[in-house]
């Protein structure tokens, strides 16, 4: 299936936050997804839809799985994917982000993908540069892909994610995981749940549009998916959590507590995982259960659906000023 069966012209050239999104981009983003997910499960990836474009993954963080699946993606629609090591940049030498940036916006790449400590790093860049940006997780703001594979892994189970009760649990306060999915899932017309201690929820939660709860037994009652949240340490100046054993017994999930839920209850992690943190290593593992791994194959497809999507845009735009429209 080529794009050329879709008519709508997918209208961004940045994905900085979901806020941006409506539910039509969204849903040609999972359709385009779907396409990739199975194209992935054959022995033949390589497509040339981003061929003659250079993807920049820019790192200013640490990272396994998103750096990966981002720099898999952009390979395997034929694009030049470079990644820059930012340990051993120039930024570790005073330069300033403005000026990393522009240097490399001048080698002329067409995407660039950021993951910052800075809450506004994507944004910034994307002004200063005018290259094509996507966020890839800023401080403790967005990470609007991780919302997007989420919500695309809930939807191959249950075709709609609207309508379906889904609690995220954890250290909700740090996460940018949890800010995206809760604007994402709202779009989608999902019920949220939100349970945590009060010192790790931000003090406006009550205009988040959630349910919250700081008992785990009871903001589980009826869930149809669970998502648990790694404690952000890195972003923690002083103790929010008594103990990892005793954050654990609170709101770790496990099979026993989990019997309050659905029955077909999905159980999510975006990793990386702290077992028997916030989440029992067995339930982690149930096949049944856990679609942690669905999740990370997901990735994959959905940053191949947003860096086609955006290539499009790119050259389109490149069009429409060749001809001066
Ligand atoms: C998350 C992140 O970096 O925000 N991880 C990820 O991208 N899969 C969550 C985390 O680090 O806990």
């Amino acid at each position: 299936m080529t794009r050329a069966a879709f008519s709508y012209d997918f209208p961004h050239r940045h994905l900085i936050s979901v806020a941006d999104l409506n539910p039509v981009d969204i849903r040609i983003i999972f359709e385009r997804a779907a396409h990739w997910l199975a194209v992935n499960r054959t022995p033949d990836k390589s497509s040339d839809v981003l061929k003659g474009l250079t993807v920049l993954n820019l790192f200013f963080e640490a990272s396994t799985r998103t750096q990966g699946s981002f720099e898999m993606a952009g390979k395997r629609l034929g694009a030049d994917v470079v990644n820059f090591a930012v340990a051993h940049s120039s930024a570790s030498k005073g330069e300033s982000l403005s000026d990393t940036a522009r240097t490399l916006a001048a080698m002329r790449p067409d995407i660039m993908v950021v993951r910052h400590s800075a809450t506004g790093a994507p944004r910034f860049l994307a002004e200063r540069t005018g290259l094509a940006v996507v966020n890839a997780g800023d401080g403790m703001h967005e990470h609007p892909t991780q919302a997007l594979l989420d919500s695309f892994t809930l939807a191959q189970h249950w075709g709609e994610v609207g309508g379906k009760r889904i609690l995220i649990v954890g250290d909700i306060l740090h996460s940018r995981v949890a800010r995206s999915n809760i604007g994402l899932l709202n779009i989608l017309g999902a019920e949220i749940r939100l349970c945590a201690p009060p010192t790790l929820l931000p003090s406006d939660v009550d205009q988040w549009g959630c349910d919250v709860f700081h008992d785990l037994d009871e903001a589980l009652q009826d869930c149809d998916a669970v998502m648990a949240l790694r404690q952000q340490k890195e972003r923690m100046s002083g103790g929010f959590v008594p103990s990892a054993r005793e954050f654990f017994h609170l709101f770790g999930l496990t099979h026993e507590r989990l019997e309050v839920c659905s029955p077909d209850v999905l159980v999510m992690h975006p990793g990386p995982m702290n077992r028997g943190t916030e989440i029992h290593t067995k339930l982690a593992d149930d096949p049944e259960k856990s679609v942690i791994l669905e999740q990370v194959e997901s990735g994959v497809a959905v940053r191949m659906a947003v860096l086609e999507l955006i290539g499009e845009t790119i050259r389109r735009d490149f069009g429409n000023r060749e001809t001066g429209q």
